[in-house]
């Protein structure tokens, strides 16, 4: 219906480009190809499964929740910051739960920015963030991470994209793609900058535990003064696979959380809440993904990491840099000879390997490729064997 008078938001906005991979993935699979996404089936951890069970067999369970979020998960939120973080957090006040981290981010948008006021994003940067800016009518101001320092965001240019419409920046941190995480240093000056020009930072901590290499994960909310003006965002998608439960909460300011909770209750009531009580059941007991303690689980993954970097390294060609976090590696392919519908669609149709092209997270990782590492290291070994032969057959300089 081309001549349909839908809303100005949604004409601006286009479908995700990994849904089009997911399509073609689904595609092969069906004809019975064995695609290798690098990825898991991990089930979410027993613990939440049989709190969940509990909840919705009471009658309780099949009620709305408090519209800030269950009391019990709200109380182990504020439990996980203070032990992790060392933040004191009000969970009467200063936490709302959400429908996962997204609804967490448009919440938090439509509190902070009017139509037209500018949003900082990174670019590359996670691919839901421009939809979402634009959702809430405000504009997205692309802000180039360095590639040649692992996609550091530049703390040293970031004035120059402040203007008097600025009003948000908004972080991910562990950074997904570019797997950079921020130092204190880094975040102290960034924070001072925000400070010194009115901005709230939204700091989207998906990727929290995921730190290698004895890193730790610092929120920008536990430095001094930054509590005021930022709003971190976490959720149980990531480390507790506990994607599709759609658990995610903002911590912040008291009048920010208040604003926030208010167009939530209007738009969404609650989450889920037999999901609300899984969600608090796995911190409670601090058990995640594959019914591992965090710290078991990050070791794996730190594992798997070097084992596709070193898979990586060994195909000509190609470079890529060694992530500090998340579970994502973006190797550079820009001394290939792009075939006309991009490598990422050669990869799989000739390696039946799925990886999403870097283009889809902004202009500055066009020449990268975005994978995941997932799987356990026989996989990943496989995978790259698939993807060297792919090469193999390509020019490159
Ligand atoms: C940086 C980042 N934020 C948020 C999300 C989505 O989180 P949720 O499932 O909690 O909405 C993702 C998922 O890929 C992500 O990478």
């Amino acid at each position: 219906m081309n001549d349909f008078n839908y809303a100005e938001r949604v004409k601006k906005i286009n479908p995700a480009i990994s849904q089009d991979l997911i399509a073609k993935v689904r595609a092969l699979r069906a004809d019975g190809v064995e695609v290798i996404d690098f990825s898991d089936q991990g089930a979410s951890p027993d613990v939440a499964r049989q709190a969940a069970i509990q909840k919705i067999n009471m009658s309780s369970g099949s009620s709305y929740s408090d519209t800030r979020g269950l009391s019990e998960l709200r109380y182990e939120i504020a439990r996980k910051m203070l032990i992790e973080q060392k933040i004191e957090v009000n969970p009467e006040t200063e936490v709302l739960v959400t429908v996962g981290a997204k609804e967490a981010i448009l919440s938090a948008l439509l509190t902070l920015a009017d139509h037209g006021d500018e949003v900082l994003v990174e670019d590359p940067g996670y691919l839901g963030f421009e939809p979402i800016i634009r959702l809430a009518g405000a504009k997205p101001i692309r802000v180039p991470l360095i590639k040649e320092s692992g996609f550091r965001f530049p703390v040293e240019g970031l004035r120059h994209y402040i203007t008097a419409r600025t009003k948000v920046l908004l972080l991910c941190n562990p950074h997904n793609p570019g797997g950079y995480c921020l130092t204190k240093n880094e975040l102290t000056e960034i924070g001072k900058i925000a400070k010194e020009n009115g901005l709230t930072i939204l700091v989207d901590e998906a990727y929290e535990h995921f730190v290698f290499d004895g890193r730790k994960h610092i929120s920008l909310a536990s430095l001094p003064g930054m509590e005021s003006i930022t709003i971190t965002i976490q959720t149980m998608s990531k480390i507790f696979n506990m994607g599709g439960w759609r658990i995610g909460w903002a911590i912040g300011p008291t009048h920010l959380i208040k604003k926030m909770h208010l167009l939530h209750t209007h738009a969404i009531t609650a989450p889920t809440t037999f999901s609300q009580s899984g969600a608090a059941a796995a911190l409670s007991a601090g058990i995640a993904e594959g019914n591992q303690p965090i710290a078991n689980i990050v070791e794996r993954y730190e594992a798997q990491r070097d084992a596709m970097i070193e898979g990586l390294a060994s195909i000509p060609g190609l470079s890529c840099h060694v992530p500090h976090g998340t579970f994502f590696v973006f190797p550079n392919i820009s001394r290939f000879k792009a075939p006309p519908n991009g490598i990422s669609d050669f990869l799989l149709k000739i390696g039946h390997v799925a990886t999403v092209p870097g283009s889809a997270f902004g202009p500055n990782g066009s020449e990268h490729i975005r994978m995941v590492f997932k799987c356990d290291k026989a996989t990943i070994q496989k995978g790259i064997a698939r993807m060297a032969d792919a090469f193999g057959k390509l020019e490159y300089q």
